[in-house]
Parts: structure tokens; C-alpha cells; sequence
């Protein structure tokens, strides 16, 4: 496979959280388990550190940023590696609802 410098396509991380079960706890734009993307983009939208901090949580899980219920750890078991974390983070980013 042929990795282009250029962020990965929004299907295809769509394609990743399918398949690593986020939309289980996650929706783009309604609170599940977890917050929705497009809250998560709105609440880091100014925050220059937001994609390291969100492949952190998605990597090493998180809890107490939303509330009590935990964000499991996907790095662990090598679900995830810190690239496809990071790529995630990025496209949630980019989720913000439009005004
Ligand atoms: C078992 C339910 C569950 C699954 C599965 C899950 N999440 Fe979460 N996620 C949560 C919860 C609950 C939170 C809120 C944690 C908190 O309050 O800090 C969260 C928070 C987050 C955050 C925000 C972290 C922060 O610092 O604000 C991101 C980003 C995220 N999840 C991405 C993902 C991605 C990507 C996947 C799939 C690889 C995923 N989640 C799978 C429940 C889940």
C-alpha cells in the first residue's frame, strides 16, 4: 500500500473506526457511550496540543473529560498503531458541526 503524505481520506477513517468499533460508543454528532465527534472538535477547536492529546485517549484510553464512564485504551492490544491514532484524531477534528 502506498501512503500518501497527505492526511488520510475521511472514508477511510470512517472505514477504521467501523471496524475498531468506535461508532459502538461514539456517533459524529449525538452522545452515545462517549461524545459525539463533532463536540469533541468543537471543544478542542482552539486548543493547538488537541491532536496529540486525542491520539493519547484514543491510544491510552481516557476518563473524566465528559464525565465518569472511561474511553478504553485501543494501543494495548495493537488494535491501533500511534499513526492510525493519530490520523483518527485528525479526522474527528475535522468533524466540527457546521453553524
Ligand atoms: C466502550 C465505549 C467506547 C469505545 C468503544 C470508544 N470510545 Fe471514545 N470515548 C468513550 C468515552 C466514555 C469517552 C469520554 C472519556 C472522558 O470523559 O474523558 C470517550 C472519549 C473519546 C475521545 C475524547 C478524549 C478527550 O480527551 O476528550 C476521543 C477522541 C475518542 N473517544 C475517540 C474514540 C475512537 C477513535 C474510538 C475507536 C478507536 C473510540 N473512541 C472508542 C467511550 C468509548
Amino acid at each position: 500500500m502506498v501512503r500518501v503524505a497527505a492526511a488520510a481520506s475521511a472514508s477511510d477513517m470512517q472505514q477504521l473506526a467501523q471496524s475498531e468499533g468506535c461508532f459502538s460508543c461514539h456517533a459524529i454528532d449525538h452522545k452515545k457511550v462517549g461524545p459525539a465527534y463533532s463536540a469533541i472538535a468543537q471543544r478542542y477547536a482552539n486548543n493547538p496540543h488537541a491532536a496529540a492529546i486525542l491520539q493519547d485517549a484514543i491510544l491510552n484510553g481516557h476518563q473524566g473529560t465528559w464525565g465518569v464512564i472511561p474511553m478504553p485504551a485501543y494501543a494495548p492490544d495493537g488494535y491501533l498503531n500511534p499513526h492510525q491514532a493519530l490520523d483518527l484524531a485528525k479526522w474527528i477534528l475535522s468533524l466540527k458541526p457546521t453553524p
